[in-house]
């Protein structure tokens, strides 16, 4: 995927994975979401990097998110959205996706935002596209990149940096998107230590994710951690969890008040979204002075409007 993205010139040309998009790229886009929240939130006109630029959302999962905050980012710079209603299509009368996508492309779309349930249905889009861009906005358990980027984003505010931080991530990491996507973040930008936690059965292979600490104990996991990054448990993906009881699963890796006391005194709470309040993160946590949950929503915005505007060419793309 990460040859994918990019151009023989070195431009980036899809948004497909964090995985291999290095350090500088990241921080540029970083930079770029920070500058326009920050002209949002003056008051001040933002720039019309998009005019003229058609963006396509084709969201074949469900979402509230990412699907309306791409829509919002585009929308802002200028841009024509269009939520293609997939159920209404011809996709259901057995059109290809690939042809859907040529169909719309002769359209002069110029940006595909793609979530689909099978991993690499964005890159196999981004092989087939002639001149249109796309960015992954979730494919199965691989890769959330513009949720890596916001949730960057949101840390730094937070921190100053990313580098040298402590960051668990706990929950169900086999099926999550989010916690790879964090993850190659994380590591480009010199995290100290990433911290995985969660039952066997909703833990990754140890060799994917060689550089990170692996745990059953959440307690532990949090001890003296700068940030912790709660999950859901991802039912969808999950053919059969025998045995799965809410009420356990919570008193073992659900994030409450006296857990949340393990952690450093100024850690920050995140959570992707949609959470499970009373599974994974109690209501007075998620809600709580360290909970930085609607942060991350906001400054996805800002992430996104940074990575269409970067991909569509008008900004500094090197
Ligand atoms: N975090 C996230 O991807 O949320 P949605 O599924 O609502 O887009």
């Amino acid at each position: 995927m990460s040859e994918l993205q990019t151009a023989e010139d070195a431009r980036l040309r899809h948004l497909l994975t964090l995985d291999g998009l290095g350090r500088a790229r990241i921080e540029a886009l970083l930079d770029h979401a920070a500058q326009l929240r920050s002209l949002w939130r003056a008051g001040a006109p933002l720039p019309a990097l998009l005019d003229r630029r058609t963006v396509v959302n084709l969201f074949f999962e469900a979402s509230t998110r990412t699907r309306t905050s791409f829509e919002l980012a585009a929308r802002r710079l200028g841009a024509d959205v269009v939520n293609f209603d997939i159920s209404g299509s011809s996709t259901s009368k057995g059109e290809t996706l690939e042809d859907t996508l040529a169909t719309l492309e002769a359209m002069d779309a110029d940006a595909f935002v793609v979530r689909h349930k099978e991993n690499g249905t964005p890159a196999r889009l981004a092989a087939h596209a002639r001149r249109a861009v796309v960015l992954n906005a979730g494919d199965g358990n691989q890769a959330h990149p513009t949720q890596g980027l916001l949730d960057l984003l949101t840390l730094r505010d937070h921190k100053g940096r990313i580098d040298g931080l402590r960051v668990a991530i706990c929950g169900d990491i086999r099926h999550s998107r989010v916690a790879r996507s964090d993850v190659h973040g994380l590591r480009a930008l010199g995290a100290a230590e990433i911290r995985l936690c969660g039952p066997a059965a909703l833990l990754p292979d140890a060799a994917e994710f060689a550089d990170c600490t692996l745990s059953h104990d959440l307690d532990a996991t949090l001890e003296g951690v700068d940030a912790i990054i709660m999950l859901r448990i991802q039912k969808e993906r999950i053919e059969h969890l025998p045995g799965f009881d809410e009420t356990e699963y919570f008193a073992r890796f659900g994030l409450d008040r006296r857990r949340l006391a393990r952690a450093r005194s100024d850690a920050i709470v995140m959570h992707p979204g949609p959470m499970n309040r009373g599974i994974e993160i109690a209501a007075d946590v998620a809600d709580g002075a360290q909970s930085v949950i609607l942060e991350q929503v906001a400054n996805g915005i800002f992430a996104r409007m940074a990575a269409l505007a970067t991909l569509l060419g008008r900004e500094r793309n090197g």
